[in-house]
């Protein structure tokens, strides 16, 4: 039985009460759906299929045939390079300087060798979740702006505002451009700032983009590092996906930018990676903040003192990323199986009537069920994300829990559930409209 505490008036923090963790929105009560009836295969197969958590689990095999053949580097520590003593005792801010220099060589190769990082630059960090919001406080104080291209990925409201008071400030992007972000948003975006009175700190960018499953255009790039150098503010650049293209050709790293014009003012410069999406392994809480600013790598690493990762991850990730063998056959076989999962979503969905964004990345699709909104407001796409949730019984995440502009669009994961729970998925949403006789509103 529930023990009843009467609650007392004593006070607590202003984060405590704040509003701003974003948990009552429509991407936290598709999980709890979710949660409350499960879907599996023999014990429960008409239960909710999870579509709405960017989880890489289709080369986990490769992990863990890694592991059974390594596993000395995943021990508690018997071998002299790992032992246990290594592992148990203090350790300093700074991180195994073997593991960041196995991180900074895995992110080059993802980049195809097209950019290079010192080691000595890589801040550790508890998963991008904590790189982002430790940028965030170095950058900004609070009361200031963030400028962030929408639709964005729902977890930065908490990220980058709950505890650091920090505001941000929607890029509106739409899909007559393919939602890609242009000079004129990012000067709106700018003006509507100064008009609330918020000093603005910079710009924060996902690319690949979470949830349009993108990358960004070169040029695009182009303009909004000419955008944040002349209004003298940093550029954040979240690259958590930057492995996760399925032809390495189509994504371009702001650090190439920064490179090609010969690190001109590289200082405000930053980017944050992680292994949560590429490596499959968000429960291990590994991120970096990679920054060209000296005081920014001092502070960011003073501060990673409350967001450690352990040793032992560390040791098992140094010892993986550096067998360059590894890492090449888990890239290029991890980009296939994506490329082949995105094409069967593409096409299931195109036989249920639906298209979506054309995607290049990611562990999700971006699809339009616009042409079926009852009207083209953000009720109607709720209405439409309740029937999907409660009756196909399938969580995916509504536009507008990604602040996106325009009504109708879903993000719908893909990678994280087995292929053929994946089908059975396609099938109910084919169903679904056969039996809605959904057509496009013309
Ligand atoms: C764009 C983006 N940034 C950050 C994160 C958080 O990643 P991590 O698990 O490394 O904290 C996510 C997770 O979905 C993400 O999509």
């Amino acid at each position: 039985m529930a023990i009843e505490i009467e609650q007392p008036s004593v006070g607590l923090s202003r984060v405590a009460v704040s509003e701003t963790h974003g948990e009552e929105s429509p991407y936290f009560a598709g999980w709890k759906a979710y949660d409350e009836d499960p879907y599996h295969e023999t014990t429960n197969p008409t239960g909710v299929i999870q579509m709405g958590l960017a989880e890489n689990q289709v080369s986990f095999d490769i992990l863990e045939e890694y592991l059974e053949q390594h596993s000395e580097a995943a021990s508690w520590g018997t071998t002299k390079s790992a032992g246990f003593r290594d592992n148990a005792l203090f350790q300093d801010y700074h991180g195994l300087a073997s593991f960041r220099k196995a991180m900074a060589s895995f992110m080059e190769q993802i980049r195809g060798g097209k950019a290079k990082f010192d080691y000595n630059r890589i801040v550790l960090t508890a998963g991008a979740t904590a790189a982002n919001e430790l940028l965030t406080f170095i950058i900004a104080d609070p009361g200031d702006a963030l400028l962030v291209p929408t639709p964005y990925y729902p977890g930065f409201d908490r990220d980058l505002r709950w505890r650091t008071g920090v505001n941000i400030v929607p890029i509106h992007c739409d899909s007559s451009n393919n939602f890609q972000v242009t000079p004129e948003a990012l000067e709106d975006a700018y003006h509507r700032a100064e008009k609330m009175k918020r000093r603005v700190r910079g710009v924060l960018i996902t690319n690949p983009s979470n949830p349009l499953g993108a990358a960004i255009d070169r040029k695009v790039l182009e303009e909004i590092m000419d955008f944040v150098s002349l209004k003298n503010i940093h550029l954040v650049s979240d690259e958590i996906y930057s492995g996760s293209v399925f032809s390495p050709q189509d994504f371009t790293s702001i650090a190439e930018v920064v490179e090609a014009r010969n690190f001109k003012d590289a200082e405000r410069v930053h980017i944050v990676y992680s292994l949560s999406k590429d490596l499959g392994l968000p429960g291990f809480r590994v991120g970096t903040i990679y920054s060209y600013n000296d005081k920014v790598v001092t502070t960011a690493r003073r501060m990673s003192s409350f967001t450690l990762v352990s040793s032992q991850t560390q040791h098992l990730l140094a010892a993986m990323l550096s067998d360059q063998k590894f890492t090449a056959n888990y890239i290029k076989t991890n980009r296939e199986r994506l490329t082949r999962r995105y094409d069967l979503i593409i096409n299931g969905l195109r036989k249920a009537r639906i298209e979506c964004l054309k995607g290049n990345a990611g562990l999700f699709c971006w699809m339009n069920l616009s042409p079926f909104l009852q009207s083209q407001t953000t009720e109607s796409e709720l209405a439409l994300w309740t029937l999907i949730v409660h009756e196909v019984k399938l969580n995916v995440s509504p536009g507008s829990s990604c602040h996106c502009s325009e009504p109708g669009w879903f993000r719908v994961c893909f990678a994280n559930m087995s292929q053929q729970t994946l089908q059975i998925a396609l099938n109910r949403l084919y169903d679904f409209m056969e039996l809605k006789n959904f057509k496009p509103l013309t």
